[in-house]
């Protein structure tokens, strides 16, 4: 039987990785892999996972050195040689082996303003936004976000500055700052024009080339500098 090589990151010691031996299927993803290691070969092995089908965004893991959504990401894709190394994601701490704690990940959404507030109540009607709308059209094409943390385990300014709210973070206000019955966006650009925010970003772009929902957070951040350029020429910020 054709056999893979796997590495895996354990975090127990101090952390190192150890070698199984896994049996080689047709169609197997990476998640099938670490399953078949927590089941048959290593049951203390801790990762996470919910959904299986690139919804939840739970299973991201760096896998031979790029992080990846693990339950879409086919051995065939990324095994060169049948070898795998499978370690927890970048930029975020290490809760035990494969499970990293999101935690700051998602306080940086709510420092961002992530979240939306609207004016309207339950009495009204529905707000009609209008879907060929420049706003609506740039909201939409950063809304799929599964908050799975790949973007933020690829970048780099996250790493060098901690503090940095992310490529996620500052999509996510960018799909708010674009939607018209939105009530906060005076808040959320102050919020995301510090020092820590859109303007740290170097734009290079590893956040949308690894995003496994082609989201480009990079065009997000990079609207996200021209309003508070703008905002800021206009002596608002
Ligand atoms: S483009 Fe910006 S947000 Fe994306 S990885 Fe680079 S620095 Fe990070
Ligand atoms: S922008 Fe893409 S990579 Fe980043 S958290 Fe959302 S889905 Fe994941
Ligand atoms: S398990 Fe839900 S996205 Fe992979």
């Amino acid at each position: 039987m054709d056999m893979l090589e796997v590495k895996v990151w354990r975090s127990q010691d101090g952390g190192g990785f150890i070698t199984y031996r896994v049996p080689r299927q047709t169609s197997q993803t990476v998640l099938d892999v670490v399953t078949y290691i927590q089941r048959e070969l290593q049951p203390d092995l801790g990762y996470r996972y919910a959904c299986r089908v690139g919804m939840c965004g739970s299973c991201a893991m760096t896998v031979n050195g790029k992080a990846r959504w693990t339950c879409r990401t086919h051995v065939g894709k990324v095994a060169a040689g049948g070898k795998l190394e499978i370690a927890p994601l970048s930029n975020l701490p290490v809760i035990k082996d494969l499970v990293t704690d999101m935690s700051s990940f998602f306080d940086k959404w709510a420092q961002a303003k992530g979240s939306f507030t609207g004016a309207q109540t339950r009495h009204e009607d529905f707000a009609r936004v209008e879907p060929s709308s420049r706003g609506r059209r740039a909201a939409d094409a950063g809304i799929e976000c599964i908050g799975c943390g790949v973007c933020y385990a690829s970048c780099d300014v996250v790493t060098w500055r901690p503090d940095y709210l992310g490529p996620a973070a500052l999509n996510r206000a960018w799909t708010l700052m674009n939607d018209e019955r939105d009530i906060e966006q005076a808040e959320r650009l102050r919020a995301v024009a510090g020092d820590a925010g859109c303007h740290s970003c170097h734009t290079q772009g590893s956040c949308t080339e690894r995003c496994p929902k082609s989201i480009s957070p990079t065009a997000g951040i990079a609207g996200l500098k021209r309003m508070a350029a703008k905002a800021a020429m206009k002596g608002d910020l």
